[in-house]
């Protein structure tokens, strides 16, 4: 529990840590441990429960995301522009991806993840609500606006870190994918 402000969560609080899992679970290592959920989140487990002397065979995962070597869908139809009165010129917002050599345009109503989607840029992505976090990007130029933003970790946002899923923007934006 990272935002605890202003709720009424009486549980405890931060991250979790080797202390709260030895001092939660008794006979650690002798017990099975199931992970799920964001990446970070599971490395960062898996790592004290080795150091608490699980065995690794003992700890199963579920990740979030693609199976791998999932075939990229096809690309679908980007929204066209609305045609504009006669005489009223529209620049529709473009977003890059850096890594992929590839661009597409990003209409007012679309998401990062559904340019990318479009064009057949693979983004990692899970409940596409802004609160997994797999779908986490560098922004490397432009301004974008997310109307969720649980996904993100402490420091994301002073990284230009930003969620896919909810990146809209009303200007030319480049990520790194
Ligand atoms: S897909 Fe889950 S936060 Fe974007």
């Amino acid at each position: 529990m990272s935002h605890s402000e202003g709720t009424d969560w009486a549980g405890e609080k931060g991250r979790i840590t080797k202390e709260l899992i030895a001092r939660s679970v008794p006979d650690l290592p002798s017990r099975y441990v199931h992970l799920c959920g964001p990446v970070s989140l599971m490395e960062a487990v898996k790592k004290e429960l080795t150091e608490l002397g699980v065995p690794s065979e003992r700890v199963k995962t579920e990740v979030f995301g693609p199976a791998l070597g999932k075939p990229v869908p096809e690309p679908a139809a980007v929204t066209p522009p609305q045609t504009p009165p006669a005489g009223t010129p529209v620049a529709l917002p473009t977003v890059s991806f850096a890594r992929s050599h590839k661009a597409a345009p990003l209409p007012p109503d679309k998401t990062v993840l559904d340019a990318a989607d479009a064009v057949g840029v693979p983004i990692d992505n899970s409940c596409r609500v802004g609160t997994c976090g797999l779908c986490r990007v560098k922004l490397l130029s432009g301004t974008v606006t997310m109307a969720v933003e649980d996904g993100l970790e402490p420091g994301d946002k002073e990284k230009n870190i930003v969620l896919a899923c909810q990146a809209k923007a009303a200007a030319d934006v480049s990520v790194e994918a």
